[in-house]
């Protein structure tokens, strides 16, 4: 099979010879012509409006009749039930502030594992809670708990282990942050029963947690802390889970979070989809055999889906291989290889990226890359966009234009790929941000340590099939996931 590089400049020297071909046998009009054509088959021509905010929601068909499909809603959109009073949905410089709390904490869990800083240091560098609670992962799916079914939100997180959601009485009336739905109350539900602390499910959340589990009046307590200050503390307890109809599974172990505190406001709690053994996916392995895929919407006034199972991939869908980080099993680590902007390959020493090593996150939103990665990324972009006034940077975005002069802009396609010979196109909904009615910005950043791994985030995978076969070791993108 041939290398990514090889693979690009195959396609450079079929490009080159078409264009030989054409200056020595056709006119001047031919060679405009063709010259046009390469270069709209580098860029997209976006419309300014399709980037920003719509007010009504217009959901897609994909999904909605699927066998184990759920329905995938953006936490602020017109979609969500959750955001009903407006004025809650935060701002860009606010979305980007708790993506850098999530980021940092991830880097830290990785360094920590990994024995580069000790819990000393983490604590110091954990950043301090800013004034409002708006929310870490930004899509969630709604579930059924307990019997008779509660329906609760929850936000899916593939960086994360333990599914929990608030519980009542909650310690205390502070110890519950607001939710849209009723909170579960467990003495209402007759499947629910608390793990014992002498039982072997218990000294399982020492890996799915990070922390290790406590104890009171005998029933097992587990303790989440997610950076930014936001935690989750409660009883690990059994309960019936409703994913569908059809899809019940009757001991689900998840927390019933009695103490939760900070960026989950709106939600219900969290759906870990992480790999370690207490994640849905590996308590659901006997039904799903590991497999789970998801489309995240271009627009958070559309719909995804999240379906467990295989029923069949895409042909569009292409595979690389998942691999395991033994210090951080919890993560799902692809080999990103190199990058493209504008149809050409982006000249970054390959030890740029396997050195640190690259995660797929479904709740981090501005994909991270080595230093060295996104300056190369940064200074093609720009010279794609040149046409363009720029403007002042956004937080962690460096790269802004003010576009308040176009109704369309022509940006270069960007381009990720992978081991395996696999070659991800992102979507034009997934390189530029609003920041305003009239800014926009380039949807990456640059990690700050040569040595923190890279993340492929949800900006980023927007309107893609993303399919984790986790049993068959390997991962798979495709497009049109939504459509
Ligand atoms: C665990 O604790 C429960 C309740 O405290 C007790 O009934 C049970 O016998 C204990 N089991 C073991 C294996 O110690
Ligand atoms: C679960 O354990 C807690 C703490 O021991 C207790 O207050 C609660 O009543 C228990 N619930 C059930 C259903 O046993
Ligand atoms: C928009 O166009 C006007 C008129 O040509 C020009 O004066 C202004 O500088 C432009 N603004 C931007 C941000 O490009
Ligand atoms: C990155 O480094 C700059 C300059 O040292 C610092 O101001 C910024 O806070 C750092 N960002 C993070 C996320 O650590």
């Amino acid at each position: 099979m041939a290398s990514p590089t090889g693979y690009i400049f195959l396609r450079f020297l079929l490009s080159g010879s078409g264009f030989c071909f054409l200056l020595l046998f056709s006119l001047e009009k031919g060679h405009a012509l063709e010259r046009r054509e390469i270069l709209e088959s580098h860029h997209h021509t976006v419309q300014i409006s399709s980037l920003l905010p719509d007010s009504s929601c217009k959901p897609s068909p994909k999904g909605a009749n699927k066998k184990s499909s759920l329905k995938v809603v953006h936490r602020h959109g017109p979609c969500s039930q959750l955001s009903r009073n407006k004025g809650n949905a935060p701002t860009l410089t606010e979305i980007l502030s708790h993506d850098q709390a999530r980021v940092n904490s991830m880097h830290l869990r990785l360094a920590f594992n990994s024995g580069k800083t000790s819990l000393q240091d983490s604590q110091v560098t954990l950043p301090a809670q800013s004034g409002s609670s708006l929310g870490t992962g930004n899509y969630f799916v709604t579930v059924g708990i307990g019997t008779p079914k509660r329906d609760l939100s929850l936000s899916f997180d593939t960086g994360s282990d333990l599914t929990w959601t608030q519980c009542l009485p909650c310690v205390s009336v502070k110890s519950c942050y607001q939710q849209q739905q009723p909170i579960f109350d467990p003495s209402q539900s007759t499947s629910y029963s608390n793990i014992s602390c002498n039982s072997t499910l218990c000294s399982q959340l020492n890996s799915a947690t990070g922390n290790t589990p406590g104890c009171s009046a005998s029933t097992c307590l587990y303790a989440i802390q997610y950076g930014d200050k936001s935690f989750t503390i409660g009883f690990f307890a059994q309960e019936k889970l409703t994913l569908t109809s059809t899809d019940v599974f009757n001991t689900f172990l998840f927390g019933c979070g009695e103490n939760n505190q900070g960026l989950f406001r709106g939600v219900a709690g969290l759906l870990g989809l992480g790999r370690d053994k207490l994640s849905i996916v590996s308590q659901t392995a006997q039904k799903y055999g590991k497999f789970f895929s998801y489309c995240l919407p271009s627009m958070p006034s559309s719909t995804g889906h999240l379906t467990f199972g295989n029923n069949g991939v895409p042909s569009t869908v292409k595979f690389t291989p998942l691999s395991i980080n033994t210090q951080n099993p919890s993560f799902y680590f692809i080999d990103l290889k190199a990058i493209s902007v504008g149809g050409r390959q982006l000249s970054i020493s390959p030890s740029v990226f396997s050195t640190t090593g690259t995660i797929i996150d479904s709740g981090t939103v501005i994909t991270r890359l080595p230093p060295a990665a996104y300056g190369a990324l940064r200074t093609a972009f720009r010279r794609g966009m040149t046409n363009y006034p720029m403007t002042k940077a956004v937080s962690i975005l460096d790269t802004c234009y003010d576009l308040s002069n176009y109704t369309t802009v022509n940006i270069p396609k960007i381009g990720f790929f992978f081991s395996g010979n696999l070659n991800v196109d992102i979507d034009s909904s997934g390189i530029l941000i609003a920041a305003t009615s009239t800014q926009f910005c380039l949807a990456f950043a640059g990690n700050n340590d040569t040595s923190d791994v890279g993340i492929f985030g949800n900006f980023q995978q927007k309107t893609l099939e993303v399919v984790y076969d986790v049993a068959g070791g390997r991962l798979g993108f495709g497009s049109g996931g939504c459509a």
